[in-house]
């Protein structure tokens, strides 16, 4: 439930449909994830992802690369050098939070990160060189620094370096693929907002609604 109206001004007044089969509602989801991958404007392009680690727990915003229904993966890059991997070699659970035009997806899985293999390889030749900035800093995401940073050596601090000065960047490269194991999906309506839950069971799916 919410009663924060924040939420409510974001919902239709025209109290937009929401699917009333549980395959109508996992193919919402599922559409949902797959359009972000492909359109940089789509509210599900960026998502809260959730570790913990020996501190306790931890979330940060990252873009969505790769959603898979029929195996029911997601996909993110990240720096392996960064703390969020550290976290998930420790506890490998992970969830991941998406909200937009009146949807929340949860949806919590098993992450296994991905340096090494040709999937990376070809994950990172179609990384562009804006992109690849973010892997090429000297020190470690979050090192301290005593002065403001962009962590990037003179050469690369252009806004748009030439691709062949990102190549070194591939060392840092990881990406993170999540076996999601379920999703909680909430529909924010005026009329009655709508919740309803999947998880694995083997190779199936089991669903249910919920009271939201
Ligand atoms: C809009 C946005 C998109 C981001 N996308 C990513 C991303 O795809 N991968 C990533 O590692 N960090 C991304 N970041 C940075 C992370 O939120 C975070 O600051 C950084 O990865 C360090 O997190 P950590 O210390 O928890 O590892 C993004 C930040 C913002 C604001």
């Amino acid at each position: 439930m919410t009663d924060d109206p924040a939420t409510d001004r974001d919902v239709d007044p025209a109290d937009r449909a929401a699917p009333d089969t549980l395959d109508g509602v996992w193919d919402d989801a599922w559409t949902r994830l797959e359009a972000a991958v492909r359109r940089r404007q789509h509210p599900y392009r960026t998502c809260v992802v959730a570790t913990s680690g020996d501190d306790g727990v931890d979330a940060r915003t990252v873009v969505l690369r790769g959603a898979d229904r029929a195996a029911g993966t997601l996909r993110f890059h990240t720096d392996r050098r960064s703390a969020k991997l550290a976290q998930l070699l420790h506890d490998r659970r992970v969830a991941l939070v998406f909200y937009g035009d009146g949807v929340q997806v949860r949806a919590r899985g098993i992450a296994s990160v991905q340096a090494d293999d040709a999937r990376v390889d070809s994950a990172w030749a179609a990384t562009p060189a804006m992109s690849r900035r973010c892997y090429l800093t000297a020190a470690a995401p979050g090192t301290p620094n005593i002065t403001p940073t962009s962590g990037l050596p003179p050469e690369l601090a252009m806004l748009r370096p030439p691709l062949e000065l990102t190549a070194r960047g591939r060392e840092a490269f990881a990406v993170v693929a999540v076996r999601v194991q379920s999703i909680d999906w909430l529909h924010l309506a005026a009329r009655g907002q709508r919740r309803a839950g999947f998880s694995r069971d083997g190779e199936r799916w089991m669903a249910t609604w919920m009271v939201p």
